[in-house]
């Protein structure tokens, strides 16, 4: 990973390029328009700046690993806590912590669905 002398450059680059190389999931979208949706939708429900921050930079981790995301070889490399580690230079616990969490609170979402 290159120094980063300006972070937002950095991340906007990050998801303009990579971002739109990689798909999000087995969904029909890229991890960009995955970022840009959720922000999107965090900016619609009038969520507070730094909400809408991590709901944009919530994946970044992903874009981040040296050797390739392990998730195509089917493992889990804990993007939430790589993207959340690289973040936490450059923001506050308001945007690391739904980063940070993001995956966990899924979890517990989907779970809860199941049992309706
Ligand atoms: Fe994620």
């Amino acid at each position: 990973m290159r120094m980063e002398e300006n972070i937002v450059d950095y991340l906007l680059d990050l998801l303009k390029t990579k971002g739109a190389d990689i798909q999000y999931g087995n969904e029909d979208v890229t991890q960009l328009e995955h970022a840009l949706q959720c922000a999107e939708l965090a900016e619609k429900h009038k969520l507070p700046g730094p909400t809408i921050a991590a709901a944009l930079l919530h994946d970044v981790g992903h874009l981040i690993y040296e050797d390739g995301d392990p998730i195509h070889e089917g493992k889990d490399g804990h993007h939430e806590n790589l993207g959340a580690d690289f973040l936490k230079k450059y923001f506050g616990e308001d945007v690391i912590l739904p980063i940070r969490a993001h995956v966990d609170i899924m979890i517990v979402y989907q779970k809860h669905r199941n049992f309706r």
